[in-house]
């Protein structure tokens, strides 16, 4: 348990994107244990409907979409959220990663980066600044980002350069969004034990995977980690905190 007030985010509506694995459903089994509502969205419908039956009941929704167009995904958030007479807030946890040589990286795995990330944040930000799309009373966005946005790493030309992209689209965000008392934040995480993350090792060796776990002074991350600086954000404990790129890394930046 994360220590949160139990009623920290009640009475409050919060969009997941991502939800159905890793970050995304930790972050949303948060958020509901601390009152909230969740509308939860990924792909796989099945999974965002398990999770669902996992939470305490409150009337939770389930909103399956692939985020391939920032357009698309912009009417889709905005319809959803006027239905829901406006959000409180938005966590995009949604992403892919790739590991591969510039060289070897081509325009649709480029894309497909682009489109599940950066493009997807674009459509949310465009969502939330339209008028009645998040709560008047204040409202926060939080992206996932990553530590590859800010450190150099080979074969990741293409995840940095999306996740430094999210960074970006959150500080010129943040200060458009200010007078409408929409708040804008990204978590930059290091390592966190996920289905992606199992991914990733597999194509590193032994002695590979024992030093990218020891650079993380704190080692590897779970998923819990990363969902109590999400419910941070998005709270009012934050009220005071916009534009800012959080590393929560286990101190693999320090070094
Ligand atoms: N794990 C790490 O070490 C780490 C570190 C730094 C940053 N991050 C970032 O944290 C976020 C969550 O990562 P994770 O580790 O939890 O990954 P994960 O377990 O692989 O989950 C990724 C989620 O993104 C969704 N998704 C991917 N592409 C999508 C698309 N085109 N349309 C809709 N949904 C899509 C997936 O939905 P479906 O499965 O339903 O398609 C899934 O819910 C990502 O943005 C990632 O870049 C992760």
């Amino acid at each position: 348990m994360s220590g949160f007030a139990a009623d920290l985010l009640q009475g409050k509506t919060f969009l997941v994107t991502g939800a159905s694995s890793g970050i995304g459903a930790a972050a949303a089994r948060e958020i509901a244990a601390v009152g909230a509502r969740v509308i939860v969205s990924g792909r796989d419908s099945e999974r965002l409907q398990g999770l669902i039956a996992q939470l305490p009941a409150r009337d939770h929704m389930c909103a399956p979409l692939a985020l391939e167009n920032p357009d698309r995904v912009a009417d889709w958030c905005t319809e959803l959220a006027l239905k829901e007479q406006g959000l409180d807030g938005i966590f995009h946890a949604a992403g892919m990663e790739l590991i591969r040589p510039v060289r070897l990286t081509k325009e649709t795995q480029l894309q497909r980066m682009l489109q599940s990330s950066l493009y997807a944040a674009f459509g949310l930000a465009r969502a939330a600044a339209s008028k009645g799309v998040m709560k008047e009373s204040g409202a926060s966005l939080v992206f996932m980002s990553s530590v590859a946005g800010l450190r150099g790493q080979s074969g990741m030309t293409a995840y940095s350069a999306v996740k430094a992209g999210i960074d970006g689209l959150v500080r010129s965000l943040a200060v458009e969004l200010a007078r409408q008392r929409i708040r804008v934040n990204s978590i930059a995480a290091g390592a966190v034990r996920t289905e992606m993350h199992n991914r990733l090792l597999k194509v590193l060796g032994a002695d590979a995977i024992a030093d990218y776990e020891d650079r993380h002074l704190l080692g590897f991350g779970e998923p819990g980690d990363i969902a109590s600086a999400a419910v941070y954000l998005l709270s009012e404990l934050s009220r005071w905190v916009t534009g800012t790129t959080w590393v929560v890394d286990g101190g693999y930046t320090l070094r």
